[in-house]
């Protein structure tokens, strides 16, 4: 089993990665996670490199930083060399993020129109161009987020790419773009892209809890668990034997409440929380009710006050 993983020079306290999820990952459940512990690193919701390299004031508020325990990293989606140069430019010098994630990977009609995300899948020369002029721009990590490929596997010719372009580490989602939402990742590529690559391989794709997760660390060099830690934050912890009591599980629960206080204005509160609807229903009894109650509360204070009130 490798004990380890070291990206770039960054050395992981673990081998598992909070993968990045749109509206999901901010910084009100990085912190939580960050609080909660037992994660090796983690990724912000995808920023795109051209509104980074604008300093458009959305982009900016979304890539706060906070005093965090663990390495945390931006992902940036775009499609040409230039704003990722800007982008990485800036992220090197003017923030504290630990380093850089690029997404080759989103299949929503509006990235791939603009030929971003997983339509660079298609284009392993734009790729070897981008990661090339990166590389040589910026010191600190740098990772890249692929899945198989767009509708057919070249997943071997993309990792050829990256490796010959000094990429640190790659994540691989393991399903095509095209593969349908709900199917499984295909986890038998794991072993043979483990054999055929140089690279640090992290593996994704439907973790969604510690047993699985150890299993899949015996094959790949590290892991990034999405839905799995949106629906359990303590997966991380649990995966050191460390489990959760009910009364820590209502502390993070108020945790995230105040957050969503602290970082949102009183108008998106309850759509920030109703975001987090899966976590706050996952594994309790009457996860339908519950989950209702969330959808039909008129304010956030509503919601804080339900689960102040439910039994943990
Ligand atoms: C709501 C949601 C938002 C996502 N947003 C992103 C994103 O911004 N960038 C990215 O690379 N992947 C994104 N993904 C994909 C996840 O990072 C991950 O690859 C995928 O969910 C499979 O992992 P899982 O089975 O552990 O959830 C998103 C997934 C979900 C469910």
């Amino acid at each position: 089993m490798m004990e380890n993983l070291k990206i770039g020079n960054l050395h992981l306290k673990h081998r598992t990665i909070l993968a990045p999820m749109a509206s999901l990952t901010d910084i009100v459940f990085r912190r939580v996670v960050d609080e909660i512990g037992g994660v090796g690193l983690m990724v912000t919701e995808l920023i795109s490199a051209e509104g980074l390299r604008r300093k458009h004031k959305k982009t900016l508020s979304m890539i706060k930083s906070f005093d965090f325990k663990t390495p945390q990293f931006i992902q940036l989606l775009g499609s040409e060399p230039e704003p990722f140069i800007d982008a990485v430019k800036y992220i090197e010098e003017e923030t504290d993020f630990s380093g850089i994630d690029i997404n080759m990977g989103c299949p929503a009609r509006k990235v791939i129109k603009k030929r971003a995300g997983a339509a660079l899948l298609k284009d392993p020369k734009k790729i070897g161009e981008i990661c090339k002029k990166v590389r040589k721009i910026i010191s600190i990590p740098f990772t890249v987020k692929i899945r198989l490929g767009f509708e057919q596997e070249n997943v071997f010719e993309i990792l050829k790419v990256l490796e010959n372009e000094g990429v640190d580490a790659v994540t691989v989602h393991f399903k095509l773009k095209t593969d349908k939402y709900g199917s499984k990742a295909r986890w038998e590529y794991a072993e043979r892209i483990k054999e055929r690559s140089g690279l640090k391989i992290i593996g994704n794709g439907n973790i969604l809890n510690r047993d699985e997760a150890l299993e899949r660390l015996n094959i790949v060099d590290g892991i990034m668990i999405g839905r799995g830690a949106i629906n359990n934050p303590f997966i991380f912890v649990e995966m050191q034997n460390e489990m959760p009591s009910s009364e820590y599980k209502k502390d993070i629960n108020e945790r995230l409440m105040a957050l969503v206080e602290e970082y949102y204005p009183p108008e998106l509160r309850l759509l920030r929380i109703k975001a987090f609807t899966r976590y706050l229903a996952f594994g309790r009894p009457y996860v339908k009710e519950i989950k209702h109650k969330i959808y039909a509360s008129k304010t956030f204070d509503d919601v804080k006050q339900f689960f102040r009130e439910l039994d943990f």
